[in-house]
């Protein structure tokens, strides 16, 4: 194994493998920590940073949990694995297990995913179900199939993934020259991955790296919020959304197996759960693009929506070190970006034509 700068594999040391010829990798990882200017001066902050997981070889954070956890399986010799997914986790799952020569399903709920992420699903070659239902009933179904030892689960309740996916934490550290952001802002839906970047900072204070923690804040989407309910309640425990429903499809889970681990994060971490509206994602996903020249689905840019309300309700501070982790790419739901923008206009090859519109943009 060559080691890279940066990316999932730096932090071998941090990472439970232990046959270094098993890594199914697709250099996944080492992605760009943006400093926001412009976006930071719009909402009056000192120091935003958006970390772009979409800049991942499928287009998502999944990628990091997906390496480790398929080089597991090829540890444990196994040759088929699986997944429910609301799109970014079978698109990982399906290019790591090609890669390993693996078979792989995923299931789906049925007209749920996003566009690019079920063409990825199919055109990696796992073999694609979507099911009348909605993820949450994926993923029974699926658990189900793992207890019986049909196949090798890859979902977040699988620790090997939450691995990988903690060096993002230990990437921002990297990139932010150990100086330790006060905020992470994070997306929540499975809520793996905000569990997982809190356990990559606390690995990091506790191996004596960095001295001080982030608040994890994690957002939900209004029509997919158990976790922000729970947090509102200052409960631990949740009670499932029978049925979630938003634009961020890639969030829309009532569910959410992993929330024992994230209200830990957030509870211990002294940070906060909020939720916002479809139309509050929306404006932030064209704020970024706008604004950043950022492009992430709209799961994304509710860790901006999120940020955007927090500091209206006075629940941040403008002199915070913010990091807004979006975690997919824009291409992912093409469908989304175009209903939420202007129409092309369309015209003749006509130079009078085109003149009469450059002198009004
Ligand atoms: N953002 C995106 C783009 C996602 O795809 C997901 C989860 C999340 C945020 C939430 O992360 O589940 O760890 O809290 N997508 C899963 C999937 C559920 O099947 O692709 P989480």
């Amino acid at each position: 194994l060559r080691k890279r700068e940066i990316g999932v594999w730096r932090y071998l040391e941090y990472l439970p493998v232990e046959n270094l010829e098993k890594i199914v990798s697709l250099q996944e990882g080492g992605t760009p920590l943006y400093r926001c200017k412009n976006l930071g001066e719009e909402l009056g902050l000192k120091e935003l940073y958006v970390k772009n997981e979409g800049a991942n070889p499928t287009g998502s954070f999944k990628d990091r949990g997906m390496t480790v956890g398929v080089t597991k399986a090829e540890e444990l010799g196994i040759d088929v694995v699986g997944c429910a997914s609301t799109g970014n986790t079978s698109a990982s799952l399906a290019a790591y297990s090609a890669r390993a020569g693996k078979k792989c399903i995923v299931l789906l709920p049925g007209g749920k995913v996003a566009l690019g992420k079920l063409a990825q699903a199919m055109f990696y070659g796992a073999k694609v179900v979507q099911i009348r239902g909605n993820f949450d009933e994926a993923l029974e179904m699926v658990r189900k199939l793992a207890e019986d030892g049909k196949l090798y689960l890859l979902n977040s309740i699988n620790p090997f993934r939450l691995e990988g996916q903690k060096t993002i934490g230990f990437e921002i550290c990297d990139q932010l020259n150990w100086k330790v952001p006060d905020r992470i802002i994070v997306p929540v839906g499975n809520a793996g991955n905000i569990s997982a970047i809190w356990k990559g900072f606390k690995e990091f204070k506790e191996t004596g790296i960095i001295e001080d923690l982030p608040k994890m804040t994690g957002i939900q989407a209004e029509g997919a919020k158990p976790i922000v309910d729970a947090f509102k309640r200052n409960s631990r425990s949740i009670v499932p959304v029978e049925n979630p429903e938003t634009i961020a499809t890639a969030i829309r889970i009532g569910n959410p197996v992993n929330y024992p681990k994230a209200l830990d994060a957030i509870y211990s971490s002294g940070g906060y759960a909020e939720s916002v509206s479809d139309r509050e994602i929306t404006e932030a996903q064209k704020l970024l693009a706008r604004k950043e020249g950022i492009f992430v689905e709209p799961a994304s840019a509710a860790s901006i929506a999120g940020l955007m309300k927090l500091l209206e309700m006075g629940i941040i501070d403008k002199d915070e070190r913010i990091v807004c982790v979006t975690t997919g790419n824009g291409l992912k739901d093409p469908d989304a970006a175009i209903r939420a923008s202007e129409r092309p206009i369309e015209i003749e090859c006509d130079m009078e034509i085109l003149k009469s519109i450059i002198e009004k943009i």
